[in-house]
């Protein structure tokens, strides 16, 4: 028997703990609250895959790097389409359920995809149906799991990693372990995104960036972390979901304060241009208009329509008193989806032998600088399978097989301002930075709440550099507290992250797809052109 530790339990990590224990694997999936409280579950959208007549992996492809604006690898956005049909093959051999209509597998249509394309479950409930599925496959397979374990840490000898660090929750009676060390031969990295590094974010509070923080203390290589998507049509209401793109792609618009529709003044494709030109003008125009946020309007869509269709956005908006089938309601951007992370290969193997790093905690390279709506599913799916196959043969090698080469840090042509040497620089002089003495401008344990309002304002939508110069000093001066518990282990990440992060967006002086510079120093246009 191997031992794999998987960390993690939203689509990719549990696909990758299933498909390694098929394999043969003896796998463990480690997660820091219950099995599956990950952003998987909150999904609502769908996933996209060009599984419908008149469609095309290759025309998936192109909408993916055209919404990456440009900066994503073209051999894994191949990789990531043409698997993209099986995994879907396999998702409802797992027991999900998507919609039908009386053409079969219904489908819909969502920012910037040239068909329609993406497949849901139980209308906007996609992610909660796929959870459902791959956690009654665990729990039949019997595959050992330990929910409320916070990974802190991973353990490396020699260059290799060899387990991890973390702490069981307290139990009831208030007493907790301390960090215990868990060895395993292979560790996948599946934590998810980074959203709570913001101050209002569409993520769930487990979404605190741990699995880079971790892996970029240990050395690996991390990338692209200036590259933070932020979601247009959150609603405006604290503790509400988002309001998914596809309500946008069944034809919602966008009016401003005075009811127009202003981003047919931004782009052609208006509210169906990619995420980061909605977002971005979104939040542009609140600017406009002191602060006040712009308003969804979807009600001609009907009251029928809207609640079966969308049946859980339905239900929170009414929850927060709106009755969006009569009037407009108000949206505001939100940190949404990390399209940098831990760097991989095609197989999610990451620069430290030992270590795989699947779905939104990987820098694969499939999303570039801006992700293509309801790609990330997809991706976990595709990554997870992947990394089993992968991680299970190379421990089951002879000893005596020859490494695999260490997987390189991504050099990116044509940006510009990212090459490798300022890459290594600024990442490796940040990394030196997290766990030495602060100097004399310490100015305590860092505070999460400030923290969350500093990336916001300084490092959210639009960036310069004396904002993110700002940023930079201030988290220079805060301290990480000792990672004795979930929230300490958090809190230690997040200001980790919080620092590789600014660095990154420091180190890129151009305005590319989610990475928006006010100070721009080259010609690189705020919008695109259409496609
Ligand atoms: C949405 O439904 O708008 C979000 C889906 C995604 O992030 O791809």
């Amino acid at each position: 028997m191997t031992r794999v530790l998987v960390v993690g339990s939203g689509i990719a990590g549990l696909w990758a703990a299933i498909r390694a224990a098929e394999h043969g694997a003896d796998v463990t999936i480690v997660t820091k609250s219950a099995l599956g409280d990950g952003a998987t579950g909150w999904a609502q959208g769908g996933i996209a895959a060009a599984i419908f007549a008149g469609d095309a992996p290759s025309r998936h492809a192109a909408d993916t790097l055209a919404a990456g604006a440009g900066l994503g690898d073209p051999e894994a956005v191949r990789m990531l389409t043409d698997d993209g049909p099986a995994r879907i093959r396999d998702l409802i051999r797992f027991g999900v359920a998507f919609d039908r209509d009386e053409s079969g597998l219904a489908r819909g249509l969502e920012a910037a995809h040239s068909r329609a394309r993406i497949l849901h479950a139980g209308g906007d409930r996609t992610g909660a149906a796929i959870r459902s599925a791959l956690i009654a496959t665990v729990r039949r397979r019997g595959l050992r799991v330990l929910e409320h374990t916070t990974l802190v840490d991973l353990v490396v000898e020699q260059g290799r990693v060899v387990g991890i660090r973390a702490i069981a929750e307290a139990d009831a009676d208030g007493e907790a372990d301390g960090a215990r060390e868990f060895r395993a031969d292979a560790v996948v990295l599946a934590t998810g995104g980074t959203g709570c590094l913001y101050r209002h974010t569409t993520n769930p509070d487990v979404a605190t960036g741990d699995g880079v923080a971790v892996a970029a203390r240990a050395g690996a290589a991390v990338a692209d972390l200036e590259f933070v998507q932020f979601h247009p049509t959150a609603l405006a209401v604290p503790g509400t979901p988002l309001i998914s793109e596809a309500v946008r792609g069944e034809g919602a618009v966008l009016r401003d304060a005075d009811g127009r529709r202003f981003l047919l003044e931004v782009d052609p494709r208006a509210e169906l241009a990619p995420r980061d030109v909605v977002a971005r003008a979104v939040w542009r125009r609140m600017a406009q208009q002191d602060g006040a946020p712009v308003v969804l309007d979807a009600t001609h869509l009907g009251a029928e329509r809207l609640a079966t269709r969308f049946p859980g956005i339905d239900a929170a908006c009414r929850g927060a008193g709106f009755d969006w089938s009569r009037e407009p309601v108000p949206v505001v951007p939100a940190a949404h989806y990390a399209m940098g992370g831990v760097v991989t290969d095609l197989t999610g193997r990451t620069s430290l032998p030992g270590l795989w790093a699947v779905g939104e905690v990987a820098r694969t390279g499939v999303h570039g600088a801006n992700r293509l709506a309801s790609n990330s599913l997809l991706e976990g799916a595709i990554f997870g399978e992947r990394a089993a196959r992968d991680l299970v043969a190379a421990i089951s090698a002879p000893a005596s097989a020859p490494a695999p080469a260490p997987v390189a840090a991504p050099v990116q042509a044509g940006g510009g301002t990212i090459r490798r040497a300022d890459h290594d620089a600024s990442i490796h002089g940040v990394a030196d930075r997290i766990s030495a003495e602060v100097d004399g401008r310490e100015t305590g344990v860092v505070d999460r709440a400030e923290l969350q309002r500093l990336m916001w304002d300084h490092v959210g939508l639009e960036r310069d550099a004396s904002g993110l110069a700002a940023a930079s000093a201030r988290l220079d001066g805060w301290r990480a507290p000792e990672p004795v518990d979930r929230r300490t282990a958090e809190d230690r990440n997040l200001l980790d992250l919080a620092r590789l992060t600014v660095a990154a967006a420091l180190a890129r002086t151009e305005s590319i797809g989610a990475h928006t510079r006010r100070d721009a120093t080259s010609a690189a246009a705020p919008e695109r052109e259409a496609a």
